[in-house]
């Protein structure tokens, strides 16, 4: 009943010209992988050139942040009207590399869901703990507080736009995979989280992904655990063959 959903997450990488490049070596690799949708997030910078370069393709294009205003005295930020019309379908909210680095609260990242969704784009909310709040045992309550926090005033309607992203923090750019059974336990959390609000019908039909450290040789293991719905990938979403063979590993 759920569908894989495969999303890179360039973070602060590559420029419109290296974006283009990498699409159009991605293009063909990822071709006909029907079994899953195919989205890559990209700088806001990438955009049109990544927009233009996956015209007639498989491939989706996200951006990685969007503000909770429609306009106004926000420097710096784009809104989620400016994304729709450039023609953004997803948008990452609430990584925690904003989190962790640019102030960004479990109130905000509610703030900038609720904008995404009233703007008809699909978010990727990513929750997460560290290890820190791993070793004193708190990760379920973690990660079903921020998936409340993120969730609060969505509508079951607009539930069908939510992906979750379950990112433990002590995995992100390290090596360190979660192993599937721990990937399976975080996304089961999330999915708990989201059957508390909106009832075991729409948490069955939500999209949970994992992310950190995902890549082509851990891919096929993790994506087989019956709560792990996909993966928000980094590093390996930046090298066209391994995306592509993670994209394999969902068919
Ligand atoms: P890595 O795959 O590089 O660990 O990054 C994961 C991530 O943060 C995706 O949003």
């Amino acid at each position: 009943m759920r569908r894989y959903v495969i999303a890179g997450n360039w973070k602060m990488n590559k420029t419109p010209a290296a974006a283009k490049a990498l699409i159009e070596e991605m293009k063909p690799l990822v071709a006909g992988k029907d079994n899953c949708d195919v989205v890559l997030c990209v700088p806001a910078i990438d955009i049109p050139a990544a927009i233009e370069a996956t015209a007639g393709s498989n491939i989706k294009i996200g951006a990685e942040n969007v503000h909770f205003k429609a306009s106004g005295a926000y420097t710096g930020e784009i809104s989620a009207e400016m994304l729709t019309e450039a023609g953004v379908e997803y948008v990452v909210i609430g990584h925690s590399e904003r989190r962790q680095y640019f102030a960004e609260t479990d109130q905000t990242v509610n703030l900038r869901t609720l904008a995404a969704l009233n703007a008809g784009l699909k978010a990727i909310v990513c929750v997460g703990e560290t290890l820190e709040q791993r070793e004193l045992g708190y990760t379920e309550t973690l990660l079903k507080f921020q998936t409340k926090m993120a969730l609060t005033n969505v509508t079951a309607e607009q539930m069908k736009n939510v992906i979750i992203a379950y990112e433990p923090v002590w995995a992100i750019g390290t090596g360190v995979t979660a192993t599937a059974d721990q990937a399976d336990e975080g996304n089961g959390y999330v999915r708990a989280a989201v059957a508390e609000m909106f009832g075991a019908e729409i948490a069955e039909a939500t999209v949970v992904q994992y992310g950190g450290s995902m890549n082509e040789k851990n891919a096929a293991e993790l994506l087989s655990k019956p709560n792990v719905d996909g993966g928000l990938i980094g590093g390996a979403s930046l090298v066209a063959a391994k995306f592509a063979a993670i994209v394999d590993a969902a068919q």
